[in-house]
């Protein structure tokens, strides 16, 4: 069994630590709000008052921490990660949704203290990483991933090698753009569904039924007719601005305009403007109908 320092006891952070405690490794975990990470004590992980107190001799260091500045802070900040008494050949990964830049900035960095390092994002919500089913999406040397694979199944239902470090990251940052379009294009259809006099309920079906019912449009569909929504907040508005801005970054990065990109940032920034920033992903229908009565009134 693996000795892990975990960085982050988010949401995500908490579900996957609880899970690589199931499976019977020792964990030390560093959370910026140690408040949040009491209840983890008492199932058997270890606190720690640093990133660098964590990860200091073991076998593997993994974070899940909200963004970039959250990720360089927990690795190369003053007492980071990587300031640590580092085994080495011990592997550093990050399972952050960060942008390809940062990763690539980080892979250097942990390679230069004699860590293997890999990208390893996840795809799940947080009920999916409690049921330790998430899907990891690794990038980094084959022989590295294998060597991680037993252990990151602890967290997960499949670990798909993607390729060369960044292309974990990649993979995440446009499988991210692609399902926040699909959640915009729900609030937007559903919106116009009901203006146009039509019954939620009956709207949700029929895209949930048709060609249009991905996954996203199904669950969300559904949020917005029955006007119940995730409680507590699984994916909000900012979470999903900051990731579809690193994705676009990364799309654009290869010479294509991201138009549906800047669309979906531009619809979920309506919700930052309301107050609702905080709030699922899936409200996003309550702030079009709020700008459309806004916009309306003032044509009158
Ligand atoms: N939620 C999802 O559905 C989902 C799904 C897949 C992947 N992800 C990704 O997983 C990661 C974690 O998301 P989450 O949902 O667990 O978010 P969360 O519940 O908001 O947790 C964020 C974590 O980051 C820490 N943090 C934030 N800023 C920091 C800083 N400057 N220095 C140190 N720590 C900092 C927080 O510490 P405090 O407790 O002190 O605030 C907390 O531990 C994100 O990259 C997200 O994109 C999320």
């Amino acid at each position: 069994m693996a000795k892990i320092a975990f960085l982050g006891a988010g949401m995500m952070g908490s579900a996957m630590i609880k899970n690589y405690l199931k499976g019977g490794h020792s964990v030390t975990v560093y959370n910026r709000s140690r408040q949040k990470a009491l209840p983890l004590e008492t199932l058997g992980a270890k606190l720690a008052n640093t990133p660098m107190e964590a990860a200091s001799g073991v076998d593997i260091i993994i974070s899940s921490v909200t963004n970039d500045d959250a990720s360089r802070e927990c690795w190369n900040g003053r007492q980071g990660a990587l300031r640590g008494a580092l085994k080495q050949g011990a592997f550093a990964i990050e399972a952050s949704t960060v942008s390809m830049d940062w990763v690539n900035e980080l892979n250097s960095l942990a390679k230069s203290k004699g860590l293997h390092f890999l990208d390893c994002p996840v795809a799940g919500r947080p009920d999916v990483a409690e049921a330790g089913k998430l899907k990891v999406f690794a990038g980094g040397e084959r022989e590295h991933v294998d060597a991680m694979r037993k252990v990151l199944s602890s967290i997960s239902s499949s670990v798909t090698h993607m390729g060369p470090v960044g292309s974990g990251i990649a993979f995440k940052l446009i499988y991210n753009v692609m399902g926040a379009m699909q959640v915009a294009a729900t609030a937007e259809g559903m919106f116009a569904c009901e203006a146009a006099g039509i019954d939620l309920a009956v709207a949700a079906e029929g895209f949930s039924t048709g060609a249009t019912g991905s996954p996203h449009v199904v669950r969300h569909s559904k949020y917005m007719a029955e006007n119940r929504h995730e409680n507590p907040v699984q994916f909000s508005a900012r979470g999903r601005i900051k990731d579809v801005e690193y994705g676009v970054k990364l799309i654009e990065k290869y010479g294509a305009q991201s138009v549906l990109g800047h669309g979906t940032i531009q619809i979920f920034e309506q919700m930052v403007e309301l107050g609702m920033g905080d709030r699922n992903d899936s409200e996003l229908i309550d702030a079009l109908r709020i700008s459309a009565k806004r916009r309306m009134a003032g044509k009158s």
